[in-house]
């Protein structure tokens, strides 16, 4: 089959939401948006016959790079564009020196990352629910009172999450949270 990977733009959004739907995602349009930017020229899309094939982002900070929003459309997988998109996004990090990967896979991607070479670190849950009417922070923790994260708040939580996670990922947080 005959594909080439091109940068993924903001056009392309809504027939990634379709992707992304039929696999019961949760990323809105803003977050595709948000994604584009913190991306910074590592969104790829592989179009055939005109429409959007699959897509792959690659989020770098410092030496860390991490891939996400692997996803191919259902009647083109298994025919090696999971592959290609892991190549060039490989291909991407080994030209800027980054020496260190990470994902989240699923347990459809996970076959193809242990295929190239990528270790588990650690298990993840994913589920999958309503939100009915009770409040469960209230119900869990009598007395806790939920806030929304205002821009005083920032220095603090990026700091704890820098101890965590190793490198600063304070430009995405400030997208995350602010936007
Ligand atoms: C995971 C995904 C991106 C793979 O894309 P793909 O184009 O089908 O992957 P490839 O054709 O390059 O597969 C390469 C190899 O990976 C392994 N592999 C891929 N999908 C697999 C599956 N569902 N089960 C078992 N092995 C699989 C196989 O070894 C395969 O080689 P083979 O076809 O010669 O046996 C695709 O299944 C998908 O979009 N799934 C839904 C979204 C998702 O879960 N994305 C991963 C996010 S972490």
């Amino acid at each position: 089959m005959n594909y080439q990977i091109f940068p993924f733009r903001e056009d392309d959004i809504p027939e990634a939401m379709d992707l992304k739907n039929i696999l019961g995602w949760n990323q809105t349009v803003t977050d595709w948006k948000k994604f584009i930017c913190l991306a910074e020229g590592s969104c790829f899309k592989v179009v055939i016959d005109g429409q959007l094939a699959a897509t792959c982002f690659l989020f770098i900070r410092d030496h860390i790079a991490w891939l996400a929003m692997l996803i191919v459309k259902e009647e083109y997988r298994r025919r090696g564009i999971g592959s290609s998109l892991m190549e060039k996004s490989l291909e991407y990090c080994r030209d800027r020196g980054i020496t260190l990967i990470k994902l989240d896979g699923t347990g459809e991607g996970c076959p193809l990352y242990r295929g190239f070479g990528f270790l588990d670190e650690a298990e993840a849950g994913m589920f999958k629910g309503r939100i009915g009417s009770i409040n469960y922070a209230g119900s869990h923790a009598p007395g806790l009172k939920l806030k929304k994260v205002e821009a005083k708040d920032l220095e603090g939580i990026i700091s704890i999450d820098t101890e965590a996670f190793g490198v600063s990922r304070a430009a995405m947080i400030e997208r995350l949270l602010l936007d």
